[in-house]
C-alpha cells in the first residue's frame, strides 16, 4: 500500500473548511492538522472533524507536525509569507488563488520550490471543472473556428473584502479560464472601476485583455449587483458557446451561429451580411466536484513529482495580469502594455523580473 501524504490546512474561514473536507475524502491523503489564528474558526472545525488537530500557531504546522504538504487558504496578503515558510520547511505547497500579492513574490516562491524539488500548486479551481474542460476541448478541436472574443460576468452582492479589490477577488477565476482556453498571454490590459463602499477598494471593475490577432476578452466583476451572475460567452468565427455556471445542469450551450460578410460585391445594394442560425446543443458534462479534483491533482503531483496543471507559473501569469489591471485602474483605464517578450505564450512561463509593465498614457 502506498504511503499516505500528510496534509495540513492554514486558514479555516470560508474556503478552508471546503479544502479540509475534500482532502479528507481522498484515499492517498491524510488531513492531519488545521490552523487558524481565530480560535472560533478552529472550534467550528473541531465540531465538524473531531479527529483533526487544530492550532492557532502556524509555526506548529510549519515546523513541528511532520507534514508532507501544506495548504494556504488565508487572506491573500498572507499567502506569500506562509507559502514561503512552508516551502523553506520542505513542504509541498498548495496556495489559494490569487497566488500572492505581487509577481515578485510569486517569482520568489517558484524559485524556492524549484530549488528544493517541491510541488507548488495554485488553486485555479475552475480549470478542474467539467464545463471548462469541455470548453477547452471544443476550442482546441477547432469547433468554434477562430476565437473572436470572450465576455465574462461575475457579479453578486458582496462579499466585501478589505485587503483586495473585486478584481483580485473574482476576476482570477475568469482570467485563469481565459488563459487556459486561448493558451496565450495578453499584450495589453485595461481596467476601470470604482470604490463605492470602502474607500480605496474597488467594488466594481471592468477589465479588458487584448491578445494578438485582434482577439480580446472582457471581464466584469462586481460586489454591487442584486443578482448573482456567473456567465461567459465565447464567440468564434464558426460557433459560439454560452457557459452559465449557476445552472445545475446544462451549464454549456453551443450555438451553431455566425455572421459572414460577402466575399466581394460591386454595389452597396448587393452587400448582404449572411446570418447563419443553426442548431444549438448541450454537451454531456460529467458531474464531479472541481475542488476535489484539484486536491487530488495536488496529491498525484506530489506522488509522481510532476508539474501541476496550475502550478507556480500559471499563478504568476495571473498575478501579472492583476498587477497590470491595478496599474490601469490608477490611470483611469488607460492601457498597460506587456513587453513583447512577456506576451508570448508559453514563453511567459519563464518570465523574468526584468520584464516590465509599461503604463502607456492615452494619446489625447
Ligand atoms: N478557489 C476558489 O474558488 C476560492 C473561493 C473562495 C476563496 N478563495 C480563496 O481562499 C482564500 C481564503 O478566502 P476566504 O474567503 O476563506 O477568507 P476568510 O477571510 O473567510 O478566511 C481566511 C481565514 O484565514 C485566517 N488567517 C488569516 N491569516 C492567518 C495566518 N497568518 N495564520 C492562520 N490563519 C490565518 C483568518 O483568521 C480566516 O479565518 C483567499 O485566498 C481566497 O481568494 C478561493
Amino acid at each position: 500500500m502506498k504511503k499516505q501524504i500528510t496534509v495540513g490546512v492554514i486558514g479555516c474561514g470560508y474556503w478552508g473548511p471546503l479544502l479540509v473536507r475534500n482532502f479528507r475524502s481522498l484515499q492517498n491523503c491524510r488531513l492531519k492538522d488545521v490552523c487558524d489564528v481565530n480560535a472560533a474558526r478552529l472550534k467550528h472545525l473541531s465540531t465538524l472533524y473531531p479527529d483533526v488537530e487544530g492550532t492557532t500557531q502556524p509555526l506548529e504546522l510549519l515546523n513541528g507536525s511532520n507534514l508532507d504538504a501544506l495548504v494556504v487558504a488565508t487572506s491573500v496578503k498572507n499567502h506569500y509569507s506562509l507559502a514561503k515558510a512552508s516551502l523553506l520547511a520542505g513542504k509541498h505547497t498548495f496556495i489559494e488563488k490569487p497566488m500572492a500579492s505581487s509577481s515578485a513574490e510569486c517569482e520568489e516562491l517558484i524559485d524556492i520550490a524549484q530549488r528544493n524539488g517541491l510541488i507548488l500548486m495554485v488553486d485555479h479551481t475552475f480549470l478542474y471543472s467539467s464545463p471548462v474542460q469541455k470548453i477547452a476541448e471544443i476550442v482546441q478541436a477547432g469547433d468554434l473556428g477562430d476565437i473572436r472574443y470572450i465576455n465574462c460576468r461575475r457579479l453578486n452582492l458582496g462579499l466585501f473584502q478589505k485587503d483586495i479589490n473585486v478584481a483580485w477577488d473574482l476576476a482570477p477565476h475568469d482570467i485563469s479560464i481565459i488563459l487556459h482556453i486561448l493558451d496565450e498571454f495578453p499584450t495589453v490590459i485595461n481596467c476601470q472601476g470604482n470604490a463605492h463602499i470602502t474607500p480605496g477598494v474597488e467594488d466594481v471593475t471592468n477589465m479588458s485583455l487584448s491578445f494578438r490577432r485582434k482577439r480580446f476578452a472582457t471581464i466584469q466583476s462586481s460586489w454591487l449587483e442584486p443578482r448573482k451572475i456567473r456567465e461567459m460567452t465565447i464567440v468564434g468565427t464558426r460557433r459560439m458557446i454560452v457557459y452559465d455556471d449557476l445552472r445545475t445542469r446544462e451549464k454549456i450551450r453551443i450555438y451553431d451561429a455566425r455572421v459572414e460578410r460577402p466575399p466581394h460585391y460591386d454595389t452597396f445594394a448587393e452587400f448582404q451580411y449572411s446570418y447563419h442560425y443553426g442548431d444549438s446543443y448541450i454537451p454531456y458534462l460529467h458531474q464531479a466536484e472541481p475542488l476535489k479534483l484539484a486536491c487530488q491533482h495536488f496529491i498525484d503531483c506530489i506522488e509522481t513529482l510532476s508539474q501541476p496543471l496550475t502550478g507556480g507559473r500559471q499563478g504568476l501569469e495571473l498575478v501579472r495580469i492583476l498587477e497590470a489591471a491595478t496599474a490601469s485602474l490608477k490611470i483611469n483605464g488607460a492601457p498597460v502594455t506587456f513587453s513583447a517578450s512577456s506576451s508570448e505564450a508559453p514563453a511567459l512561463a519563464s518570465a523574468s523580473a526584468e520584464e516590465t509593465l509599461q503604463a502607456v498614457a492615452f494619446a489625447g
